[in-house]
């Protein structure tokens, strides 16, 4: 009697211990995380200025390409200025911080891993985070916006990028932006 009150006891036990470990995820209410509103959608106009051996640097490659020809195996991280305007001067609103690597063997093809860091008004502190497959060569490259914080929590949507100045001999590249961004 007393060794089946123990079996019972030690399974006891091993129930608890799995229910504990269950413990850390929770169905919870949606209001508790103020997301109960309705999702907007916000569209971002911004340029992206990259300078690889401008008298300003923005990035710097990490690692040379494998092939020179479509700069695959190439890694440059960044910390390229969001500005309001097409020009370099104008107003800075963030940061691009991230990195660009050649993921492509018969053409330049990058793959782009960056947040989009805003350092001005409303969305001081917030991100978008961007993930995606970028053809340089083409007039119009469309990524994936996967996730964001502050302001853009839960964020997901996409971004349409077009090169609008490109300077071989100093690396120097202007890109808009266009990002369409759903969140609460
Ligand atoms: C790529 O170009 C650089 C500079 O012109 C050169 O030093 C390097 O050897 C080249 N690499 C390959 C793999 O062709
Ligand atoms: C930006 O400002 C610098 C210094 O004030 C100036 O030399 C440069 O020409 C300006 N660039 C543009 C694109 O206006
Ligand atoms: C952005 O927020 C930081 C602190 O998080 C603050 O120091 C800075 O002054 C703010 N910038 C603007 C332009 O509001």
């Amino acid at each position: 009697m007393t060794k089946l009150i123990l079996i019972l006891a030690a399974h006891i036990l091993i129930l608890a211990a799995v229910a504990s470990a269950s413990d850390f995820a929770r169905t919870m209410n949606e209001k508790h995380l103020d997301i109960s509103t309705k999702e907007k959608l916000t569209h971002l106009r911004l340029y992206w200025h990259d300078s690889l051996y401008g008298r300003h640097p923005s990035s710097v490659t990490i690692q040379k390409p494998v092939f020179n020809s479509s700069l695959f195996g190439m890694i440059t991280m960044m910390d390229d200025a969001l500005t309001l305007d097409e020009s370099r001067n104008s107003t800075v609103v963030g940061k691009a911080q991230g990195i660009y690597a050649g993921a492509a063997q018969g053409e330049i093809g990058f793959l782009m891993v960056m947040n989009f860091a805003f350092t001005t008004g409303k969305y001081n502190g917030s991100t978008i985070a961007i993930l995606g497959q970028n053809r340089v060569m083409l007039k119009v490259r469309e990524m994936p916006v996967v996730g964001g914080s502050g302001m853009f929590r839960f964020a997901r949507g996409y971004v349409e990028a077009r090169t609008k100045l490109f300077d071989l001999k100093s690396g120097d590249a202007t890109v808009e932006y266009n990002c369409h961004v759903l969140h609460y």
